[in-house]
């Protein structure tokens, strides 16, 4: 992953322990309305891709398991990680695109209620992304995926009858920088790092039809989540996919689509629309997306504020915002492999990591999401705004609370690194809380497509009784239990 190259190192602390009279008066634990909804208090669990669906999307054990210990823990909500909407195979990631699929989702919901004992409120982060190809090698990329066209001809200096396999032959002879002279910036790309889709292909009929296809793909993926007894959805309007890239600046789509901020809202405030109608009127309906996206040509703040109120102006539930995570600043992948867009500024931007520069990895996007939520304030408009990144302790998460940064605040690795620290903190047990040190660990194993696990706790106990080890058995699946004496 990128690292600012100021690299100061930053450690994580419990910060002020809060007294029972400080907890009970607390912003963090009073209760909050999202929709039609009552959150018991402002905690929230994030979405985060943990690797434990089958090949097939289904949920598996270690999906329920995975759940069932954050749930333990008792936090007011948790998202459900990535959940794809279509019904095409996208590996060990779940999937909603089938009402094949309802019954597991069914059970996820029931053990979140039971390891919850209802206290624990359950959405689901609903994903459309493009197709992407791993890094090819290049004899495969100049004889198998590139298009000839009359372009490469006319740059080689060769008559227009040149045959495919010789266009072919001759490319494959050249160097690097005479090779990049010849191909257009995107067959370049696609040499250098993988094909993939953007949503300005439009000459792609599947990718031109994305406004006709996707607000019924949502709709129907929101009404079988409905079904299987989760409280809500988040669409997924952040980081690196289908709809974050509708909203982004670098959309250029000239079929009304994209453009000005105006038509770059359109499909997301349609979606949005249609899932709405779609699903019972107390089924919550919110959103993610980037308060900056952090890349070269992204959207200004002031379309983000104003994407914000004009979802609010929809009626949307509530409004989580990310930072970053984009493809466009990705690291070149290793041959054979995918790019992978937290690799970059913009990936560290969303993940920030403990080697950082002035700023720190706690609170980043605290700026970005105060800004959001102040518009939305003036224009009248109270939508609940989920913050997150870098949040670990008591005295950060009541601070941005106080001021107004926020109404709910996300904590994902600091939920990961210790699933009870809600209920340790309400307890008086602030000294038993582990806290996250932001080391992306996690995050270095989601980027290999490996189970997810945190290095405070994955090698502890490992041979007690029942505990699930992960494939290369090195690892144990869920953080060990609290006793809470
Ligand atoms: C392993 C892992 C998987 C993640 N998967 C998702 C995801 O599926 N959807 C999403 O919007 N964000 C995802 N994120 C980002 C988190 O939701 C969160 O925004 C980010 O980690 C910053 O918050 P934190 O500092 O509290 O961890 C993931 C993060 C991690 C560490
Ligand atoms: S591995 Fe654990 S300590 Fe490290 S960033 Fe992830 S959750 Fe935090």
């Amino acid at each position: 992953m990128w690292k600012p190259p100021q690299k100061i190192r930053w450690t994580t602390g419990k910060g002020v322990v809060p007294d029972a009279a400080t907890l009970r008066s607390s912003r963090l634990f009073a209760p909050l309305r999202v929709g039609r909804l009552t959150l018991e208090t402002r905690t929230w669990v994030p979405a985060m891709v943990p690797w434990r669906a089958d090949e097939q999307g289904f949920v598996t054990d270690n999906v329920l398991d995975w759940y069932g210990r954050f749930a333990k823990g008792r936090p007011a909500a948790i998202v459900v990680e990535a959940t794809g909407i279509r019904d095409v195979p996208s590996g060990p990631l779940l999937r909603v695109g089938h009402d094949r699929f309802i019954p597991g989702l069914e059970k996820l919901v029931g053990r979140v209620r039971d390891e919850s004992q209802g206290h624990t409120r359950l959405f689901i982060q609903l994903i459309d992304f493009l197709a992407i190809r791993r890094r090819p090698a290049r004899d495969k990329f100049l004889n198998r995926f590139l298009v000839i066209t009359p372009a490469h001809r006319e740059n080689l200096d060769l008559p227009e009858t040149t045959p495919d396999p010789d266009v072919r032959a001759l490319l494959g002879g050249l160097d690097e920088d005479a090779l990049k002279e010849v191909l257009t910036p995107r067959e370049w790309q696609d040499l250098t790092t993988g094909a993939r889709e953007r949503v300005t292909d439009t000459h792609l009929p599947h990718i031109r039809d994305l406004p006709e296809t996707l607000p019924d793909l949502f709709a129907k993926a929101a009404l079988r989540t409905q079904q299987a007894g989760f409280d809500g959805v988040e669409l997924h309007y952040a980081h690196a996919y289908t709809m974050a890239s509708f909203l982004s600046a670098t959309n250029t789509r000239s079929d009304g689509f994209g453009g000005t901020a105006k038509n770059r809202v359109k499909l997301p405030l349609e979606v949005f629309h249609k899932v709405r109608k779609t699903v019972e009127q107390d089924f919550v309906v919110g959103a993610r997306i980037l308060a900056d996206e952090i890349v070269d040509g992204g959207s200004t703040a002031q379309d983000v504020q104003w994407f914000a109120l004009e979802f609010a102006r929809a009626g949307m539930d509530f409004l989580s915002l990310s930072r970053g995570g984009k493809f466009d600043d990705a690291k070149q992948p290793k041959m054979g492999d995918a790019a992978y867009p937290y690799t970059g500024q913009s990936g560290y931007e969303c993940m920030p990591q403990f080697l950082s520069d002035e700023f720190g990895p706690f609170g980043r996007n605290f700026a970005a999401t105060k800004a959001i939520r102040t518009a939305l304030k003036k224009a009248g408009h109270h939508m609940p705004i989920v913050a997150a990144g870098g949040i670990h302790n008591f005295e950060t998460a009541e601070g941005a609370l106080q001021d107004e940064v926020a109404d709910i605040i996300g904590t994902a690795r600091q939920s990961l690194a210790d699933p009870d620290w809600i209920e340790k903190l309400a307890a008086g047990q602030n000294d038993q809380i582990r806290t996250c040190e932001y080391t992306n660990y996690c995050e270095g194993l989601d980027q290999k497509h490996k189970q997810v696990t945190c290095k405070l706790w994955d090698r502890s106990e490992l041979d007690k009784d029942g505990v699930a080890l992960s494939v290369d058995g090195k690892r144990r699946l869920i953080a060990p239990a609290w006793d809470a004496g």
